[in-house]
């Protein structure tokens, strides 16, 4: 969601505050703005639109040593200057950014008027500030301390003040903040990767907790006012690449970046030719998982599905797949023999944390599925297996979604062992074909330039189908939902069998439906609801397996996927889907990397 940014050093604040900012764009880009503390004042700067608009009006201040940033995702008002962050009290001796939600704005707002203070924004977060402008009798952390108790919903809070040079008060409850130990220095951001070049130790803020940091000195307490001792948590991760890396776009990139995403993930889990998940030291939970619950949101369900129908396949374990936000408000069935997974790229996702936190409340067992270090669903989960995708710029998620793939196997096929009900030929051929994945999405990427004339031809339609059976079923989920969110076409996706019950009035001349065809016991099945939809119009894009070729022969058109594995056909399958969404969006002239109304972390309710 929105990202935060904030130094105090003994060298120039604007430096590192800005660079922060170009890491956290992707969080949130409807609006940009800054906080510098100079020679007793805030100067504040705040643009609407992509941070390049704050950019262009921004003038160095060579003076100064403090300040915060961020980059919103507007959830109160309209991305706007003034509702822009930071904001500030009435009398602009305090400046704060917030990300997260304050539920209880609109009474608070309401009393502060009556007590005179003037409003500037329609946002929620401006009423933090006059709060701590009320309370503030010299003590920025005794004021924030008193606000924060006054506080509902989520927030992770960076402030400063006109009266300290060189303090900034954070506190956290829901949204993540990190704090960023340096020499001389230290960091507060809502993500590690907006500071990693710059320090690699860090205290990670629990919730309940303020921190009060200066250049030398960073002390922890908790809203009770209590001293909290902190470890120093040691990332060691490759510094973000915000290069291109002579592509045009990172979602290119990242979508290049599979075949050597895919290797890194299955790196180390498996052994003389099995999967070997034992240094999780999980075992016995494996062992007594009587169901297992997958939640998720966006493509990480999308991962989800596919994982339950592996699971369920293989090790022969029921697994219900879960749509986070919906999931917190069923009544479950809970025995505690339950296990969860979590999916999450960000392991920031506020519906995926809450469903993890009620499980673990439950006393069930959570095992996290992320792809960020030290992110809260890594340190909340029980275990962790992270993905090796490295860092994902993009907000279509593309590399996040095959490594999460590769993991649902590897969980899978080590829970076929561990339950003993497999067939261990099975078994040992998937596990041997997992190595060749890279391999066939190598193979697929091929196959770009023929489908980016596709996208050339389709690119002013306005409704698009995605029809599958069995697990191609997930993959036209996913493939829809990157079509969706970079295009801003309307893509619907169908159990193929199913379009005859409804959708399929929807069908007319012209309208391109994408076929997934890679799963060999239902071709026949598919492609009789194929001829349906031809029937009525449609045209017709396969996405079929080589030797499916033959059956599609009906199709318009066909790309053609390597020989894999039907189980693991999902890893290659996508990949077309994803770059038909990539060309499809540039040909439209759309924000490949940064599409509209979204955010690659979406951390609110
Ligand atoms: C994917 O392209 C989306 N941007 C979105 O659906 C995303 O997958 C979802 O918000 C979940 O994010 P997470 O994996 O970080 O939890």
């Amino acid at each position: 969601m929105c990202g935060i940014i904030g130094y105090t050093g003994y060298a120039r604040a604007m430096p590192v505050i800005i660079d922060g900012l170009r890491k956290l764009e992707h969080r949130g880009y409807d609006s940009a703005g800054i906080a510098i503390y100079r020679e007793g004042e805030l100067e504040i700067n705040k643009k609407e639109g992509p941070l390049a608009n704050l950019l262009a009006d921004l003038e160095d201040n060579p003076d100064s040593c403090m300040g915060i940033g961020h980059t919103r995702w507007a959830t109160h008002g309209v991305p706007s200057d003034k509702n822009a962050h930071p904001h500030t009290d009435c009398k602009g001796r305090i400046a704060l950014v917030h990300n997260g939600i304050i539920e209880n704005y609109a009474s608070l707002r309401k009393e502060l008027i009556l007590e005179g203070h003037d409003f500037i924004s329609e946002t929620d977060t401006e009423v933090a500030a006059h709060l701590i402008e009320k309370f503030y009798r010299g003590s920025l952390e005794t004021a924030v301390r008193k606000t924060v108790s006054y506080l509902q919903g989520s927030f992770a809070l960076a402030v400063i003040s006109r009266d300290d040079p060189r303090t900034i008060v954070a506190a956290k409850k829901g949204s993540s903040l990190v704090i960023g130990l340096g020499e001389g220095e230290n960091y507060v951001t809502s993500d590690i990767p907006a500071i990693l070049e710059r320090a690699s130790q860090l205290y990670i803020l629990e919730d309940n907790e303020i921190a009060v940091i200066t250049p030398d000195k960073v002390s922890i307490t908790d809203f009770g006012g209590n001293p909290v001792e902190k470890e120093i948590f040691e990332v060691d991760l490759e510094p973000i690449a915000v290069e291109k890396g002579g592509y045009d776009h990172f979602m290119l990139k990242e979508i290049h970046e599979q075949p050597a995403a895919i290797r890194k993930t299955l790196q180390g889990w498996i052994k003389d030719g099995r999967v070997d998940l034992s240094a999780l030291e999980f075992d016995e939970a494996f062992k007594n998982t009587r169901k297992i619950y997958i939640v998720a949101c966006g493509t990480a369900y999308h991962a989800g599905m596919v994982g339950r129908l592996a699971i369920e396949k293989l090790a022969r374990i029921p697994v219900e797949t879960d749509i986070a936000s919906e999931f917190r408000y069923r009544d479950i069935l809970w025995h505690p023999d339950d296990l969860m997974i979590v999916i999450s790229q960000s392991g920031e996702t506020g519906d995926t944390l809450a469903a993890l936190r009620e499980a673990k409340r439950r006393g069930i067992k959570v095992l996290a599925v992320t792809n960020a270090v030290g992110s809260a669903a890594a340190r909340e989960a029980d275990r962790v297996i992270y993905t090796h995708a490295g860092p994902e710029i993009a907000v279509a998620s593309t590399k996040a979604y095959s490594t999460q793939l590769v993991v649902m196997y590897l969980i899978a096929l080590y829970l076929a062992e561990i339950k003993q009900n497999y067939d261990s030929e099975e078994i040992s051929g998937l596990v041997n074909n997992m190595f060749y994945l890279d391999a066939m999405v190598e193979q697929v990427l091929k196959e770009q330039d023929k489908i980016k004339n596709l996208a050339e031809k389709y690119r002013d339609v306005e409704s698009t189908f995605f029809l599958g059976r069995g697990i191609d079923y997930a993959v036209a989920m996913e493939g829809a939902l990157k079509l969706k969110e970079t295009s801003y076409i309307h893509a619907e996706a169908y159990p193929a069998g199913e379009i005859k019950h409804g959708p399929i009035a929807l069908i007319d001349d012209g309208v391109p439906v994408l076929a997934l065809i890679s799963q060999d016991h239902l071709v026949d099945k598919a492609m009789s609801n194929i001829k349906e939809v031809k029937a009525r119009g449609a045209v017709v894009v396969a996405i079929c397996k080589e030797n499916l070729q033959e059956n599609c022969q009906e199709c318009d058109e066909q790309i053609l996927l390597p020989q894999v594995n039907p189980i693991l056909a999902p890893v290659v399958s996508v990949v077309p889907l994803q770059i038909f969404a990539y060309y499809m969006a540039l040909f439209r002239g759309n924000n490949v990397d940064t599409p509209r109304n979204l955010t690659k972390s979406v951390t609110v309710e």
